[in-house]
């Protein structure tokens, strides 16, 4: 008896997209481990722990393929994109890499509604809220460089941007959490 209750093409996809996670988490280990290099130690272990989130990604998209009876299969991931050449190439890329990220999870939503995989669908919007927080992040981290001063921040301010990622949170607010008193 088939107890696989995702479909062919989904089993696919959900698959394909916990290998996409771990390139992501590669992705961001590696930039990690080039602003480690570069003596940025603070911006290293927020790439680090970002690096964790998109494994644990990867996780999510695993057990949901197990638990409905399919089989994931892990695939050969491709090498991570070459080092950036400034913390502003670093945090684009970042932005970038989240953005192309969502895509492939919208690509996922229009799969679960077109097959009315409505437990898919209910699974992705996970996904789809934790894309927002990743977006906003990133662009919190492009506009904290710019402020520094981008490429041509001081040393000093680039001395404090590190020490502020080092203790940033994972998360960022949702709109929806948003009071008048607390905007
Ligand atoms: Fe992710
Ligand atoms: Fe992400």
């Amino acid at each position: 008896m088939n107890t696989n209750r995702l479909s062919p093409a989904m089993e696919k996809a959900l698959s394909d997209q916990m290998n996409k996670e771990i390139h992501a988490s590669h992705t961001f280990l590696s930039y990690g481990i080039w602003a480690d290099d570069k003596g940025y130690q603070g911006i290293a272990n927020f790439l680090y722990r970002h690096a964790q989130e998109e494994r644990n990604h990867s996780i999510k998209f695993m057990e949901y393929v197990l638990n409905r009876g399919g089989k994931p299969k892990v695939d050969a991931i491709p090498a991570p994109p070459d080092d950036p050449q400034s913390l502003t190439e670093c945090f684009d890329n970042v932005f970038k890499h989240e953005v192309d990220n969502t895509t492939s999870i919208y690509k996922l939503v229009d799969r679960a509604l077109d097959e009315k995989d409505w437990a898919t669908w209910n699974f992705m919007q996970w996904f789809v809220q934790e894309q927002i927080e990743e977006e906003t992040l990133a662009q919190d981290l492009i506009d904290k460089l710019k402020i520094a001063g981008g490429d041509q921040a001081s040393n000093e301010s680039l001395f404090t941007l590190d020490k502020a990622l080092e203790s940033a949170p994972n998360d960022v607010p949702l709109a929806q959490e948003a009071t008048g008193d607390n905007p």
